[in-house]
């Protein structure tokens, strides 16, 4: 079955907006965990903790029944609170102060030695490791070479191209994602994907048979303020299912 993970940083961008404990990001973990329909919580702690802040992370560590997957840069200080917390899942995506959301993905190709060496310890620990990637050859191999066990893809670019119109682009960009999924899996590489997903355009995402996780955040936040957490989570799984037949 195709897992679905919830990232909640957006609930804590709400709260920080404003300062103090609330939206609480963690009653968004409970209710997705209740629903019954969201297999694991994603939670990305920025360096200059934007969003998720340190105390969510250990919060969401003791009540999670569901798998934890931490995204985080490839920092000594990133590293440190995972090996703290060991989660069942790491996912190591690049990160510049600068930018809005995570716009691109890691470059493994130019560092592959630094990330093997990275990696090894939260392997070591338990944690399953994925990279966060484009769609890309080389950074699948570079992926494989380093020894993760999961590739996430970025589905940023064809979100944008449905999202604009561009329909030549989303589907250059669907092709390429699924020519990819399926050439990491014959690495033996397990394949997720997400950025920018929506009800409109996850089902091609959703339909690719090698990919076993889509991470979803964003939208589905912002859609929660109009249904609520628990339809709007049911919803997009129904959407899975049904791409998944
Ligand atoms: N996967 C990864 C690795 C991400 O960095 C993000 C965004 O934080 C997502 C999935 C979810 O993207 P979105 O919030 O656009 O659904």
């Amino acid at each position: 079955m195709l897992r679905l993970g919830l990232n909640i940083d957006h609930v804590a961008t709400i709260r920080n907006a404003r300062g103090g404990l609330l939206p609480d990001p963690v009653r968004a973990a409970e209710i997705a965990q209740a629903s019954g329909v969201v297999d694991g919580i994603t939670a990305h702690l920025r360096e200059d903790r934007r969003h998720i802040t340190d105390r969510d992370i250990e919060r969401l560590v003791e009540m999670l029944n569901i798998p934890l997957n931490f995204e985080m840069a490839a920092t000594p200080e990133m590293q440190a609170i995972a090996l703290k917390h060991t989660p069942h899942a790491v996912c190591i995506v690049p990160e510049k102060r600068e930018e809005r959301t995570t716009e691109g993905g890691l470059e493994v190709a130019r560092e592959e030695n630094q990330l093997a060496h990275f990696i090894a310890p939260l392997k070591e620990a338990g944690c399953r490791v994925s990279i966060f990637i484009a769609a890309d050859k080389r950074q699948i191999e570079a992926a494989h070479r380093i020894g993760a066990p999961v590739i996430e893809i970025h589905t940023g670019a064809y979100c944008d191209a449905h999202a604009e119109g561009r329909f030549e682009d989303r589907d250059r960009e669907l092709a390429r994602i699924q020519d990819m999924a399926n050439f990491a899996k014959s690495l033996g590489l397990e394949v997720h994907a997400g950025h920018g997903l929506t009800y409109d355009d996850v089902t091609p995402i959703a339909a690719i048979p090698e990919i076993k996780e889509l991470n979803i955040g964003h939208f589905l936040i912002g859609e929660s303020i109009f249904i609520g957490l628990d339809h709007a989570a049911k919803k997009m799984r129904a959407i899975m299912n049904e791409a998944r037949k």
